[in-house]
């Protein structure tokens, strides 16, 4: 369970992101006041409006429909609505849209066109025709197929008509081919990179996410499932702008199960970032009660109440379920202290009713003996970064299990440089070291939208724009841990490990609640040496591959002689697979995606006693059998 990944709506990870809907704004909710990313459009000639029309309500989720009024138009004279998209709709050749939208018409006597045209007008890249739309709510739908088309961005999808009258819109929507052809699902390319680095768990939905910045805006689950065009999305003011919850609950754990995932399912636990908290007692039992059913939506037999609900929304099977975080960070509501009590709350109501489940505290609590403690690093260098990965080698093993269920050295952006992955690596080969204590781990934040304005938190794992997506170096980092370790953690014992001088910055609060007041200014600390190598090594009980971690974070070769004893022989030929680069500056971008990524190498002179050199700015996994 090492290797996972931590993810929420942050930097347009879904919408805009990792959930396919090419649509923008498809329900009108984004902007009470105008229809925001939708623009009227007017051909040859023709004329109409375009507005918010709140007499119109779709549904009681939805109150509020787009209205287009045609006021002349006939022949090659059309009128109709166009919507951006995120940062453009992504047209490739030879590719399959699903299109559909919910219309309702007074006066419009022929049928509506539905299209992918270039942001010019001058290319349609793919349409279809709709029937006539009759005076009441309707649901319509069309496969929008390219052809030859150029790859671009700079398209709107664009529904008109060559008839005067009225229409109103709700919904619309445009899916690209997704991941295991979900039909509400998720962008290939991206699950592609999520698959390639093997992840454990996913822990989800946040993050500043799950709690809102009020208590109305907290992720509210129960909100987030069942059909999408009844679902009312809601204001992600953590991050500040909205969220269409089309990556509900049940989306997150088909995401699971699709990468054979672990969910490690977070639930709101009466505490929202601007302070709001729920006094523990009577007033948190509806929050407990929402857990308890959260749970059971996830892992109930279709025989109960919420697995019941489950089934009907399309996933009869329960998702098998062994871990349960209990909000997130509330060391922050340090003005109250809320947490002891609240967290003892959720936590005896789920082992009553889920003895086996593992719960996760978010911040450290006396009054109950808990699983697991979800602890976050983020380092502002990789020095820094890699001055801690010794921390968990004294930590006292008598106590709960960790999860660093978010961290990162936050050196580049929007993605990390090789810097970044050189200070993740050094600190990874601690946690790995430590795995009998450090059971989980999961880098943050995950995802990245490259636009700008996409970006709320700089230095993110993966980055993406409407055409394509890449991994950074520390990506690349996470997956040859992840992909290339042991069951057993082998003793190493080094001697002459070079180190460079670090000045620590001077210590300051990151995050707290409004109300808190900043810390008073403090002299720097005394400056440090940090060691520029770093290692580890595991075993695989079962086939004997021994894995040797090392980071070499100097601009110099380093050899290191190796030395392994408590094995009859070790094979001299082995693998290297190597992550390095001619400056730690150096990146992956979305120009340039695979500027640096880790070759694999058959090598030799391998055994129980030899040297190897390992090359500047390096991450090397050896893989070598012992006998
Ligand atoms: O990862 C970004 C944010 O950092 C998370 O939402 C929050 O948990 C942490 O403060």
């Amino acid at each position: 369970m090492l290797y996972g990944l931590m993810t929420e709506e942050i930097n347009f990870s879904y919408d805009g992101g990792l959930y396919a809907e090419l649509v923008r704004n498809r329900s009108f909710k984004e902007d009470p006041k105008e229809p925001v990313h939708w623009q009227l459009v007017q051909e040859r000639g023709g004329t109409g409006t375009m507005s918010l029309d709140p007499g119109q309500p779709f549904n009681d989720a939805i109150p509020t429909s787009l209205k287009l009024t045609v006021t002349q138009a006939a022949g090659s004279q059309r009128v109709g609505i166009a919507n951006e998209g995120f940062w453009g709709i992504p047209v490739k050749p030879n590719t399959r849209y699903r299109a559909s939208f919910y219309a309702k018409a007074e006066g419009v006597a022929g049928p509506l066109r539905i299209a992918i045209v270039s942001n010019d007008g001058a290319t349609v890249h793919a349409s279809a025709q709709v029937p006539r739309v009759t005076g009441s709510w309707k649901k319509y739908e069309a496969i929008l197929t390219t052809g030859q088309a150029k790859p671009s961005a700079e398209n709107r999808l664009v529904i008109s008509t060559g008839s005067a009258g009225t229409v109103w819109f709700n919904m619309v929507s445009l899916f690209p081919p997704t991941w295991n052809n979900r039909p509400n699902g998720n962008r290939k390319d991206i699950m592609q990179i999520l698959a390639d680095m093997k992840p454990a768990f996913l822990r989800f939905p946040g993050g500043n996410y799950v709690e809102g910045r009020t208590i109305a805006t907290r992720f509210d689950w129960k909100k987030t499932i069942g059909d999408i065009s009844e679902r009312p999305g809601h204001i992600n003011d953590a991050w500040r702008y909205w969220s269409s919850d089309g990556m509900g609950l049940l989306e997150f754990l088909e995401w699971c199960e699709d990468l054979h995932m672990e969910p490690v399912l977070a639930v709101y636990a009466g505490y929202s970032l601007a302070g709001e908290r729920v006094a523990p007692g009577a007033d948190l039992e509806p929050f407990v009660k929402d857990a308890i059913d959260e749970i059971e939506y996830v892992m109930g037999g279709a025989g109960t109440t919420w697995g019941a609900r489950r089934a009907k929304d399309g996933h009869p099977a329960p998702f098998k379920l062994e871990y349960v975080e209990v909000g997130n960070e509330d060391q922050f509501d340090r003005q109250t202290g809320s947490y002891e009590g609240r967290f003892a709350q959720f936590f005896d109501a789920i082992k009553a009713k889920y003895p086996k489940l593992n719960v996760v505290t978010t911040a450290r609590v006396s009054g109950r003996n808990t699983d697991v403690l979800d602890e976050h690093y983020y380092r502002r260098s990789e020095d820094e970064m890699a001055s801690h990965a010794h921390d968990y080698d004294t930590r006292d093993r008598a106590g709960q299990k960790v999860f660093v269920g978010e961290w990162a050295t936050r050196v580049g952006a929007p993605t990390p440089n090789l810097s970044g992955a050189l200070g993740d690596a050094a600190w990874m080969t601690g946690m790995e070291r430590n795995s009998d204590l450090v059971i989980m781990e999961s880098y943050a934040p995950l995802f990245v939208n490259v636009n700008k304005g996409g970006m709320q938190w700089p230095t993110d794992l993966i980055g993406f724009d409407a055409m394509a997506s890449y991994g950074s170096p520390a990506y690349y980092a996470q997956q040859m841990f992840s992909l290339h370790h042991g069951d057993v953690v082998l003793p190493v014992t080094a001697q002459g490990v070079p180190t460079r001088e670090w000045q620590p910055p001077v210590p300051g609060g990151r995050r707290g609640a409004p109300e808190t007041p900043p810390p008073p200014p403090q002299p720097p600390p005394p400056p440090q040496q940090v060691p520029t190598l770093f290692f580890d090594a595991t075993r695989d009980s079962k086939t004997g591959t021994i894995y040797l971690k090392v980071v070499n974070r100097a601009g110099t070769p380093q050899p290191v002689r190796v030395e392994i004893s408590g094995l009859a022989a070790v094979e001299a030929k082995g693998q290297a697979i190597t992550l390095s680069a001619s400056s730690p500056d150096d990146t992956n971008s979305i120009t340039e995606p695979t500027k640096i990524v880790p070759i694999t190498t058959t090598v030799d002179g391998l055994g129980a006693n030899f040297t190897r050199t390992f090359p500047p700015y390096s991450i090397t996994v050896v893989q070598m059998k012992g006998k």
